[in-house]
């Protein structure tokens, strides 16, 4: 008995628990009308392990641009934020830079030389300092790619050595969110050196179809389809070609989606994965923005009468109304892929984001798929 106690107490102190949430916040979930409506005071601060708050930029000079000041600032958008480890101490806070519309250009040029990194670094302390978030979250989309530059892979991992003692020193957390799919890490990252210097590493093992394939096609599926027209391009392979390019299982954070990818398909009567679409899904009442639908959407449209299918073989549901189609993730997917990280021995769920899960309840429970993923990732 003693033994097995010993044995157990050993197992749970040197174990790498797949214990953290890391969810982020989008700050322009404020300007969504009525029920889409999230401010900082929507935030559960039980829900999730770290939250990251979206975005900030950069200028051309290299120092740190607060966009949205009006709302960030002018509002305590970033001040309320951090406050609420007053209500849960035991929350870490990050603040994102990057983000799709800021592109890649101008982190090209400024981690392209010592001057312009240590300008941005320095930047980087005043800012972490004013507003005393815990970490950093580097979300540049992407090196090399979309105006960036062949050197953009070797001078990010040179910026992230200069970051990492001086984060060190103030005990910050410094992380990054990477495109997950094989055909852009050959050409944006050098894993084992993303690997070294990151706490950890937010995979965004998510939008890995969408209405530029012309057919419909998953979100996040965890595994291929048979026959898939590309049988790398789901949760499961990008996970173990990471691991293969030298990450640490326990620094991946596996990415999540708490929304859908939608598309208008070609023929009503050709619903299923792999059917010809004409292009991206109409837009969400509340989210407004074409192909893409958050789950509080979705629900009500199951509710009001779409057509839910589950797809056995890459474990995630889609649904489907005339010549709508969306792909998405449910209480059930998201336990699967819990689940998943679990067996995998990686360091946690990330999700994007905590504003599109259902945070009022309007189709029951409030925000069940972060709270499914904190059941499953904690055992219940
Ligand atoms: C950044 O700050 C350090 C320490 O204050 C200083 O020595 C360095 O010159 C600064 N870098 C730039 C580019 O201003
Ligand atoms: C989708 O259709 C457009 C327009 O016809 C075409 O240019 C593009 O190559 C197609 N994409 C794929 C992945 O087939």
């Amino acid at each position: 008995m003693f033994k097995i106690t010993v044995y157990l107490l050993l197992f749970i102190t040197f174990s790498q628990a797949t214990d953290k949430i890391v969810c982020y916040f989008s700050n322009w979930a404020e300007t969504r009308p009525q029920i889409g409506r999230f401010d900082v005071e929507d935030i559960d601060p039980y829900l999730c392990t770290h939250l990251i708050y979206a975005f900030i930029g950069l200028n051309e000079d290299s120092t740190i641009n607060i966009l949205d000041y009006q709302n960030s600032i002018g509002n305590n958008a970033i001040r309320r934020f951090n406050n609420l480890r007053l209500i849960n101490p035991e929350l870490k806070t990050l603040i994102a830079i990057g983000g799709w519309t800021e592109g890649s250009e101008r982190y090209s040029d400024m981690v392209s030389t010592l001057t312009t990194r240590s300008i941005f670094i320095n930047s980087t302390i005043e800012f972490m300092e004013t507003y005393g978030f815990d970490g950093f979250d580097l979300d540049w989309e992407y090196p090399n790619k979309r105006g960036g530059k062949p050197g953009d892979k070797e001078n990010f991992i040179q910026l992230l050595a200069e970051m990492r003692p001086v984060f060190d020193e103030r005990g910050w957390l410094l992380t990054a969110a990477v495109n997950a799919a094989y055909k852009s890490v050959n050409i944006c990252y050098d894993v084992v050196g993303l690997n070294r210097y990151l706490d950890f590493i937010n995979l965004m093992t998510y939008n890995l179809h969408g209405s530029w394939d012309n057919v419909t096609g998953h979100n996040a599926p965890l595994h291929p389809a048979e026959n898939d027209w590309d049988m790398l391009l789901n949760v499961d392979s990008c996970v173990i070609d990471w691991i293969k390019r030298g990450a640490s299982p326990e620094k991946l954070i596996l990415g999540t989606g708490t929304y859908g990818k939608s598309f208008t398909l070609t023929n009503e009567k050709e619903n299923s994965v792999n059917s010809p679409t004409l292009g991206a899904g109409e837009l969400g009442p509340y989210t407004g923005e074409f192909g893409i639908l958050g789950y509080y959407e979705i629900c009500a449209n199951i509710l009001n009468g779409w057509t839910r299918s589950w797809d056995d073989t890459q474990l995630v549901p889609y649904a489907f109304n005339g010549n709508q189609w969306v792909g998405y993730d449910d209480v059930k997917s998201l336990q699967l892929k819990a689940e998943y990280a679990i067996s995998k021995g990686l360091g946690g769920i990330m999700v994007w984001s905590v504003d599109t899960d259902d945070f009022n309840g309007i189709c029951g429970e409030k925000s069940p798929l972060i709270n499914q993923i904190k059941k499953t990732l904690n055992g219940i």
